[in-house]
């Protein structure tokens, strides 16, 4: 091998040696862990048979979407299912307590039950606990209420004085 040719291989070398060198430098940085924050579902505003996302997942999940509940439509739910014939909203006694200020009085009246499941509970088994003095005249038809119909209750609710 001539001088000149061994001096071109040994360029070729130490450039190939320097390419090595250079990419291994530029993979340092990809090895800092990435961070995984994952972001919250989009609300599935359209409920089960949705054809957004596979099928099976649609089903379940409104189970894991937060329910936010809408004082408007929980207005018009009052009157529509009938809640009004029994509840009048300020803190007068109809056939049913009056409902205002239960927002407030909802997370204390069952130990263990949050403003939220109580009122829940009060609306779908409205037998499970008794307001102190009253009957259980509350009819059971409420049971399969949706949780969105539920939460729209709610959010009326809390609005009552
Ligand atoms: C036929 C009358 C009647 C109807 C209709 C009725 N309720 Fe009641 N409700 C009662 C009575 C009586 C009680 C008190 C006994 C009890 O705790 O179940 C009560 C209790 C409640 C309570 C608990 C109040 C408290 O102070 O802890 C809530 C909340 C409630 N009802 C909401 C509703 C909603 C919402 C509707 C409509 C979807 C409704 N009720 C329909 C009679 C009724």
């Amino acid at each position: 091998m001539s001088r000149r040719a061994f001096t071109g291989v040994m360029i070729a070398l130490t450039a190939m040696t320097t390419v090595l060198v250079a990419c291994q430098e530029t993979q340092v940085p990809t090895a800092v862990p990435i961070k995984f924050e994952p972001t919250p579902a989009p609300v599935n505003t359209t409920g089960p048979g949705s054809t957004s996302g596979p099928q099976g997942t649609s089903a379940s999940a409104p189970a894991v979407a937060p329910v936010v509940g809408d004082a408007k439509r929980g207005q018009a739910l009052f009157s529509h299912h009938g809640c009004s014939a029994c509840h009048k909203t300020d803190t007068t006694t109809l056939v049913g307590p009056g409902l205002g200020g239960i927002g407030a009085l909802a997370g204390s009246r069952v130990a263990g039950l949050s403003a939220e499941a109580y009122i829940d509970q009060s609306i779908r088994v409205p037998d499970k606990f008794l307001v102190p003095t009253f009957a259980n005249l509350m009819p059971a038809t409420f049971k399969d209420m949706p949780a969105a119909e539920i939460a729209d209750l709610f959010a009326y609710l809390n609005t009552l004085k």
